[in-house]
């Protein structure tokens, strides 16, 4: 595997694969590499003859309250994992490099980056969409693949490639769990061992209201709500919890059949997000 850090030499390899007839797979990362990541590493190896990844702490993205210096920094080890899992590059660029200068174009994907993540965490989907616009540009991969457990994300990449028309296909890669349920995140590192112990609290809130669901309740507020309460009765400060569409992530009315089960919450020095997406055939 070889790790690339300028744009320059990085687009002349590409050019290379591309001319001897290669498919290239992208998965950009912020690093601090978990099960979760490799396993989208393993799904592009297995449609794609090349695939890059990409470590990038991507600044644009983090509030000024929020933990940008303090984001986990394991380049050495990620190396190691991505060798281990069968990468073919590492684009590993610094943040001048991305962003010689301060950027005056901005990428705002309206709808999608105002609810629920953007709503508490204002310019961090404007900050995803520009790095990510960005990465495509540079790499211009086939495929791009993006986890699901960032479903706001997901969704919201899928509308700016729409909406650009960005020579891409998207691939949502499952969400990876610990064996009790808790979502694989770099930020699980934030939650101390008591704090660690409850966070599978916040899956089996979400299971909770996915069986409601399944179940025929379709007072989707109420069931919500219960959860919310026990969640706070534990511990976490929850920013949001809702039933929305799986399309365009709006409230979801009872005769909606595409689910996604959305779900933030503060706990200790971590924010932790989790989703469940559910199909219903009434
Ligand atoms: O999901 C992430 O790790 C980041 O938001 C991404 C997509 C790499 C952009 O910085």
């Amino acid at each position: 595997m070889q790790t690339i850090t300028s744009i320059q030499a990085l687009r002349s390899c590409i050019r290379q694969w591309r001319q001897a007839g290669h498919s290239i797979g992208f998965v950009p990362t912020m690093g601090n590499l978990h099960a979760g990541h490799l396993q989208m590493v393993n799904t592009a190896k297995q449609k794609a003859e090349k695939v890059v990844a990409s470590i990038f702490v991507n600044p644009a993205q983090f509030g000024p309250d929020e933990d940008f210096n303090s984001y986990p920094r394991t380049e050495k080890l990620d190396q190691a994992a991505l060798l281990e899992q069968g990468a073919d590059l590492l684009f590993l660029p610094s943040v001048l490099e991305m962003y010689p200068q301060a950027p005056q174009t901005t990428i705002t994907v309206r709808d999608l980056s105002a609810r629920h993540c953007g709503a508490n965490r204002p310019g961090h989907f404007d900050g995803v969409a520009l790095v990510v616009c960005k990465l495509l540009n540079i790499v211009q991969p086939d495929l791009l693949f993006l986890g699901e457990k960032d479903y706001q994300q997901l969704t919201l990449i899928r509308r700016m490639v729409g909406d650009l028309n960005i020579a891409v296909e998207i691939h949502g890669v499952p969400t990876v769990r610990e064996a009790d349920g808790l979502a694989m995140s770099s930020r699980n590192n934030y939650l101390s061992p008591e704090q660690r112990q409850m966070a599978p609290l916040l899956y089996q809130a979400l299971c909770t209201v996915r069986d409601a669901i399944l179940s025929g309740d379709r007072d989707y507020s109420s069931i919500v709500d219960q959860q919310v309460r026990a969640l706070q009765q534990a511990g976490f400060a929850v920013d949001y919890f809702n039933v929305s569409r799986s399309i365009d992530l709006l409230p979801a009315c009872p005769n909606d059949s595409n689910l996604v089960i959305l779900l933030a919450a503060k706990l200790g020095g971590a924010r932790l997000i989790d989703n469940i997406c559910l199909q219903i055939n009434d």
